[in-house]
């Protein structure tokens, strides 16, 4: 059992039930965490109600809408964050974007703008967040937890933007890890096996992905939401004390397959 009772965790990135935020988040609340969510505003009171329905169960204490690009939004995350808890002991950033023409195809021809989206809806966001929230990890020290695919650094079937997207945020984890350890803050990223999500039904021909990796997998199946969230837990807790700046695969052991 981790030791993460009443410590507090902000998670980014539940869209829907099958988010792997969503799978983060249960985990956590499960272990006794404390929870601030952030959704992205969508304007549309209908997905704003089924989202606050969706997460009632987690009992989060905070809930805010928040788009990375929105640095008001930015600012009034941490007001609230620093008012309420004074400190923020884990943070998730499980977002990510690209351009649905992008996430097909020939990689040759990403437009220059859909490769700055994926760069900066994917990558910079982390360095942002962090950027934000930094002061608060260091209070009692941090653990910052990101989401990363193995298309990073084995060339995946129309990923394509995302993989050099995710070869950035991997890379942004490590020189985060070497700054932020002087103040007691790790950083990891998990790198999960492929999940039905909103954001995977982008990209061209998902399902042959997750068909792939589940008979190419040493368990001969792909992972669950829940199984992710776990490993993020393990990273957010004092358990993985000694462990900054890594990539763990959470992916049913696809990633040994040559
Ligand atoms: N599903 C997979 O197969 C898989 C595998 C490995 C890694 N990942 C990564 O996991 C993370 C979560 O994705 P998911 O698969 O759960 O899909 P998801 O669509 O459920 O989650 C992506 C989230 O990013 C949010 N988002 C997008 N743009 C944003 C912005 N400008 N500001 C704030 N939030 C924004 C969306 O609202 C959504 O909640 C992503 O980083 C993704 O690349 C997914």
């Amino acid at each position: 059992m981790l030791d993460l009772k009443g410590k507090t965790a902000l998670v980014t990135g539940i869209a829907n039930k099958r988010s792997i935020a969503f799978g983060i988040a249960k985990v956590m609340a499960a272990y006794g965490v404390r929870l601030a969510l952030t959704y992205l505003p969508t304007g549309n009171a209908a997905t704003e109600s089924k989202f606050m329905a969706l997460v009632e169960d987690l009992h989060a204490e905070v809930v805010l809408p928040l788009d990375v690009g929105d640095t008001d939004a930015m600012s009034a995350m941490v007001a609230e964050i620093g008012s309420r808890w004074g400190k923020l002991h884990v943070l998730v950033h499980s977002i990510a974007g690209a351009k649905r023409e992008d996430l097909s195809g020939r990689f040759s021809e990403t437009s220059l703008e859909g490769y700055q989206l994926a760069h900066e809806v994917s990558g910079y966001s982390l360095i942002g967040l962090v950027r934000a929230f930094r002061a608060l990890l260091t209070v009692d020290g941090g653990s910052v937890v990101t989401l990363s695919y193995i298309g990073s650094t084995r060339v995946t079937p129309n990923y394509n933007v995302m993989g050099s997207a995710k070869a950035a945020l991997e890379a942004n984890v490590r020189y985060l890890a070497m700054e932020l350890g002087a103040d007691d803050i790790r950083i990891n990223a998990v790198s999960a096996g492929p999940i039905r999500t909103l954001s995977a039904a982008g990209i061209r021909d998902f399902l042959d992905l997750l068909h792939n990796a589940s008979t190419h997998s040493a368990l001969k199946r792909n992972v669950e939401i829940e199984e992710v969230g776990q490993a993020v837990a393990f990273l957010a807790s004092r358990a993985s004390s000694g462990i900054t700046g890594h990539v763990l695969f959470v992916d049913c052991g696809y990633n040994i397959y040559g």
